[in-house]
């Protein structure tokens, strides 16, 4: 049996992206696998956040978890700022990731643009805290959105480049696990870029807080075209097929089969159709979040209880490591 390990930042505006492409697989993955889900509130902070924010953000991805399906007795839900394992393991990493490795990381040049001499060491430093909290607990399997494939990638040959200077398999190698066309959800106002928490107009994402009005106005102000019928085509139709996607993914139907639904519908009667579907899977998780989340104290037990439960797997494999390494624990 396979560990799970996996997290989100909690930056607001957790959405369909974060849905879809990670937590509802994870929910499955608690079957098989020994799971362990974070809050990667470190992770957060190699952007600007308010103070109040962050602490309302971390208690939102936790509820958000819960809400899905994540059941906190069987997986461990924590925030990764409690284990101070992460920033150490980061540390002791961070001596084996060369320079060239972290320039390629086209997350970092996005989100640098075009000053990245004012860019914080901790934005670009980002991929080595990633690897770490993988590695930390020797996740094998790490279930993403396909945006996050570069950084396992990365992670990978960081636990390459350790077990191979120290001459054993202390790492294994975390596999990523990237499911179906729902990978990368785009957004609803232009099919070519994705989904993304930071694109400043709203109407682009569908976010797990919006009530049942909300969700089916911004699917019918989604982006659409005048062709007739409905075809899965992402070069040609980049709207069609994510919300064809997006359909297929929320009602747990293949795309052909939605395709095969959908073929002679107009685009504004399909919409409808997707609005009823998006309402019935995500009303409810909206709501159970609203119920979590009035009970605070409720969340913080949760994530205490966690922090204690990771730390007891992550302290004994950060020992190991620092024996390895030579570090003297008198
Ligand atoms: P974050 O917080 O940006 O996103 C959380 C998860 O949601 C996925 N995702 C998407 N999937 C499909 N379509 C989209 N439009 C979309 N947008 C986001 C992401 O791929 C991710 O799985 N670095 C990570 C957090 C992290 C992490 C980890 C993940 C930190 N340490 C260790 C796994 C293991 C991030 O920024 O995710």
């Amino acid at each position: 049996m396979g560990r799970v390990f996996s997290g989100v930042q909690p930056t607001g505006n957790l959405h369909l992206g974060n849905y879809l492409g990670a937590i509802r697989n994870w929910v499955a993955m608690q079957e098989e696998h020994d799971c362990i889900f974070c809050v990667v509130d470190l992770h957060a902070l190699t952007v600007a956040q308010e103070p109040e924010e962050l602490h309302a953000h971390t208690r939102e991805v936790t509820a958000a978890y819960i809400a899905a399906g994540i059941d906190p007795k069987r997986s461990i839900i924590f925030n990764q700022s409690q284990v101070a394992g992460h920033s150490q393991l980061a540390w002791l990493l961070g001596c084996f990731t060369p320079l060239g490795w972290l320039n390629r990381m086209t997350q970092f040049k996005e989100k640098a643009g075009g000053h990245r001499e004012n860019a914080m060491l901790g934005l670009y430093g980002y991929p080595v805290l990633m690897a770490a909290d993988v590695l930390l607990y020797k996740a094998t399997h790490v279930p993403v959105g396909e945006d996050q494939k570069q950084h396992l990638e990365l992670a990978r040959d960081i636990a390459g480049a350790f077990n191979r200077r120290y001459g054993r398999e202390v790492f294994p190698l975390p596999e990523p696990v990237i499911l179906g066309a729902t990978a990368r959800v785009m957004s609803l106002r232009d099919g070519r870029n994705k989904m993304s928490k930071t694109e400043p107009s709203d109407y682009s994402r569908i976010n797990l807080t919006d009530d049942a009005d909300l969700i089916a106005k911004k699917i019918r102000k989604a982006k659409s075209d005048s062709i007739m019928g409905m075809t899965y085509s992402p070069q040609k139709r980049p709207e069609a097929s994510n919300l064809l996607s997006i359909y297929a993914a929320l009602e747990g139907v293949s795309l052909d089969e939605v395709c095969a639904r959908f073929a002679d519908s107009p685009f504004s009667d399909f919409k409808k159709e997707l609005s009823e579907v998006a309402v019935a899977h995500l009303g409810p998780i909206g709501e159970r979040m609203r119920r979590l989340l009035s009970d605070p104290g409720y969340i913080d037990g949760l994530l205490r209880e966690g922090a204690e439960r990771a730390r007891a797997l992550a302290d004994p494999i950060l020992a190991e490591v620092e024996q390895v390494m030579g570090i003297l624990t008198p």
